[in-house]
C-alpha cells in the first residue's frame, strides 16, 4: 500500500477576468455563494473527502483568502461576549477544519506553474488539486472515490465530464484506451482541441489526484498557449508511466467563476439549504408570478 493522500492544493492565483467588475479588487474565490465564500465550499468538500491539510496558492490581490482561513481573535471574543454561540462556532469551524498553508505564485504563469508551487510542501506524497471556482457540493464523494482509485492503482486520477458537440473545444479533453464502469484509462489528453480532432467528448474538470511524479513533469513542461505552463501538458506525460485515469462524473457542479453559473449555484444551493430553502422557494415563486413567468 502506497502513501495516503493528505493534502489538497487549491490554486487561487488567477486573475478572474470573467467576473469583472466584481473581481477588480476582490478575489473571485471570495464571492459569496449562499452564505460563505466560494473557496470555503471547496475546502469543505476536501475535508469531507478526508483531507486535513490545505495549501492555497495565492497572489498579492488575494489577501482576503488568507484572512478568511485565519483566526480573528477580536471577532471571536466579541461573539463570545454577546453569547452568539452558533455564529462563533461557524467562525471557529473555518480555521479548525484543516491546517492551512499559503504560498504566493509570484506571477500568473498558468495553472501548471501554480501547481508546481506545491512541490516543496507535498514532496513525495500523492495529493489532490481542487480548482476553487468549480463547486462540487456532493459531500466530498467524488473526490473520495478519486483518492481511493489513486491509492489503489498508483495512477493519477482526474475528473471528466461528457459534453455535447463543439463545446469540447473550450476545454481540456481526454481520450481513453479502456473503460471499466465510470473509470477510464487515459491514452491522450489535449487542451482545447478542434471538434473534429477531439479524442472524445470528455472534458477535464477541476478535480485532480496526482502522484508526486507530476512535479518532475511540470519541471520540464515548456510554456504553451499564452506563455503559460499548462497543467494538461504535464498530465500528458503521466500517461502510461505511472498512469493517468479518469473518473467520469455525472454532475459537474457549478462554475462559480462565471456570472450565470455563479447565480445558478446561489439559487440551487440556497434552495437546498435546510434552514432557508423553503423561504427561498417561496420568494422565487413570487418573483416568477409577479413577472408573469409562471
Ligand atoms: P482560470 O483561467 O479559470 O482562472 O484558471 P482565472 O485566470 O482566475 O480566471 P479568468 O479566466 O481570468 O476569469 C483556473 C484556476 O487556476 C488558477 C485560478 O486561480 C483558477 O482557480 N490559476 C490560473 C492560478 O492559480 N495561477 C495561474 O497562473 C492561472
Amino acid at each position: 500500500m502506497g502513501k495516503r493522500v493528505r493534502t489538497a492544493v487549491i490554486p487561487a492565483a488567477g486573475l478572474g477576468t470573467r467576473f469583472l467588475p466584481a473581481t477588480k479588487s476582490q478575489p473571485k474565490e471570495m464571492l459569496t455563494v449562499v452564505d460563505r465564500p466560494a473557496i470555503q465550499w471547496v475546502v469543505e468538500e476536501a475535508v469531507a473527502a478526508g483531507i486535513d491539510d490545505v495549501l492555497i496558492i495565492t497572489s498579492p490581490t488575494k489577501k482576503g483568502v488568507e484572512d478568511h482561513f485565519d483566526r480573528m481573535a477580536e471577532l471571536e471574543t466579541l461573539l463570545e461576549a454577546k453569547g452568539k454561540v452558533e455564529m462563533l462556532a461557524s467562525v471557529r469551524r473555518i480555521t479548525d477544519m484543516a491546517t492551512f498553508h499559503f504560498t504566493r505564485q509570484g506571477a500568473p504563469l498558468g495553472l501548471g506553474h501554480a501547481v508546481s508551487m506545491a512541490a516543496r510542501h507535498v514532496r513525495d506524497e500523492p495529493f489532490a488539486v481542487l480548482l476553487p471556482d468549480e463547486l462540487l457540493p456532493d459531500g466530498g464523494a467524488t473526490l473520495r472515490r478519486m483518492i481511493d482509485e489513486c491509492e489503489a492503482s498508483g495512477s493519477s486520477v482526474i475528473s471528466l465530464f461528457e459534453v455535447d458537440g463543439p463545446e469540447i473545444s473550450n476545454y481540456g479533453c481526454a481520450g481513453f484506451s479502456s473503460r471499466d464502469g465510470d473509470v477510464v484509462e487515459i491514452d491522450r489528453i489535449v487542451e482545447k482541441p478542434r471538434f473534429e480532432e477531439a479524442p472524445s467528448n470528455l472534458k477535464v474538470t477541476g478535480r485532480y489526484v496526482f502522484t508526486p511524479e507530476i512535479f518532475a513533469k511540470l519541471a520540464v513542461t515548456e510554456p504553451g498557449q499564452a506563455g503559460e505552463i499548462q497543467l494538461t501538458d504535464a498530465m500528458a506525460m503521466l500517461i502510461g508511466d505511472p498512469g493517468l485515469r479518469g473518473l467520469v462524473i455525472k454532475d459537474a457542479g457549478y462554475d462559480a467563476g462565471q456570472k450565470l453559473d455563479w447565480l445558478r449555484a446561489n439559487i440551487e444551493l440556497s434552495l437546498d439549504d435546510p434552514v432557508a430553502g423553503t423561504e427561498v422557494a417561496e420568494m422565487l415563486a413570487g418573483i416568477m408570478k409577479s413577472r408573469g413567468l409562471a
